[in-house]
């Protein structure tokens, strides 16, 4: 009897810490899983799969993962699957992937496809690409997907528990309207009128993912492009020294990004979240003062800066530099890791400067 009343105690303690440990964020995921859409910046191996010049799947990309070349433009991990070890979900598989191999699509897919923009001819030069628009279209294909292992009621609260992740809008500035020898639209458009056109189609491609079943949307803000090392090694102007007019038209876009949060906040208030990620203003403040953020070096890239000044992604097998942790960019576009760890950070944790009315982690107890 005693026995057996000493085995009721240690299960009721051994329930007790199961019940515990469900409730913690670490290891139940507070969304139901992760959509991601957008570019370079966040594709995973989409362009893998594709006849592109855009592409990152050879050394020394991923040098600073275990698993090697993936695709990821980047040395290491990208905000996105640093955004998701923070969520506790898993690695996420890109699109093209799970149309190929049974990947397990529960916790989300990875749609993003770099040199893609909100228009469709963003980033032709450079070969095949996943558009937004096409983008869209591909998670209809996962829903269908989904749809043989939920019934429609859980699917919708499944979907509307999920973060839709959204970093679109570079290309179509440095894939597009910056290409003056390559695309029209700067002679068609000022700059004020391409904002605004960019900013119409992306919000029919949001209300798109919305009627698809999303509802808690991180928007990620264009980034400081005239800083980039793409721009700033080129021409005429030094070294080191952002290009004002290319930022000033991201920012065009960018508050023009944010109103569209105001206003859609607006009209789906209180059955869907809309935030503005200030990418923008996060890669500026660590540009500005590199060395606040243990940074050396902001205005050169890791690899890819030989004789093409950083005007191109890292070529392969081309050397980078040792001191990766320490260099702002990993290439002439991208960030390295150790930025993208600081950008997840604020995504989940920021204060209203970083997101926008809030932050990832406030985002994941609404509704
Ligand atoms: C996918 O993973 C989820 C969660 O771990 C699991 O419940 C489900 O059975 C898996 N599905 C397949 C098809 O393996
Ligand atoms: C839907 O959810 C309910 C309650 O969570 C569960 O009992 C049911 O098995 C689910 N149905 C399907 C088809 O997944
Ligand atoms: C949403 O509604 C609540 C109360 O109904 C209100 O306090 C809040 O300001 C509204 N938010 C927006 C963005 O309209
Ligand atoms: C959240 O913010 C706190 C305090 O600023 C910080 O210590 C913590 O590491 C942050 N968490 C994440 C996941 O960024
Ligand atoms: C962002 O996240 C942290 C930690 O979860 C929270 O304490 C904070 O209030 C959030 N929002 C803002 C606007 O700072």
């Amino acid at each position: 009897m005693v026995s057996l009343q000493m085995v009721c105690i240690a299960w009721f303690w051994m329930l007790l810490l199961i019940s515990v440990s469900a409730n913690d964020v670490s290891t139940v995921p507070p969304f139901s899983a992760m959509y991601v859409f957008g570019d370079s910046l966040v594709d995973n191996g989409n362009n893998n799969y594709l006849t592109s010049l855009a592409k990152a799947n050879y050394e020394p990309y991923g040098i600073d993962t275990s698993w090697g070349p993936t695709g990821r433009f980047s040395n290491g991990k990208m905000i996105v699957d640093l955004l998701g070890e923070i969520l506790g979900l898993p690695y996420l598989p890109s699109f093209e992937a799970t149309q190929i191999q049974g990947y397990n699509i529960t916790w989300g897919v990875n749609y993003a496809s770099a040199a893609a923009g909100i228009l469709d001819e963003t980033g032709r030069h450079l070969g095949q690409r996943i558009t937004f628009n096409q983008q869209v279209q591909n998670l209809q294909t996962t829903i269908n997907q989904l749809k043989a292992t939920m019934d429609d009621m859980n699917l919708s609260q499944y979907l509307a528990k999920s973060l839709a992740f959204v970093n679109h809008g570079s290309n179509d500035y440095i894939n597009n309207y910056l290409l003056t020898g390559l695309y029209s639209s700067s002679y068609l458009y000022d700059p004020t009128t391409y904002a605004e056109m960019l900013i119409k189609q992306y919000r029919t491609q949001i209300l798109s993912l919305h009627d698809l079943g999303l509802r808690k949307f991180f928007l990620a803000a264009v980034g400081p492009l005239g800083c980039i090392p793409n721009q700033v090694s080129r021409g005429l102007f030094p070294t080191g020294v952002c290009k004002d007019d290319v930022n000033a038209m991201v920012i065009l876009f960018n508050d023009r990004l944010k109103f569209l949060v105001d206003e859609l906040n607006t009209q789906y208030n209180g059955s869907s979240i809309f935030v503005y990620g200030n990418s923008y203003a996060a890669i500026l403040n660590i540009i500005q003062d590199p060395t606040a953020y243990g940074f050396a070096t902001a205005n050169t890239a890791c690899c890819g800066v030989g004789m093409f000044q950083g005007r191109i992604t890292c070529l392969p097998f081309e050397i980078p530099c040792s001191n990766r942790e320490e260099h702002v960019f990993w290439d002439a576009f991208h960030p390295s890791e150790a930025v993208d760890r600081n950008l997840a950070s604020r995504a989940f944790n920021g204060s209203t400067t970083d997101c926008y009315p809030v932050n990832v982690s406030q985002m994941a107890t609404m509704f």
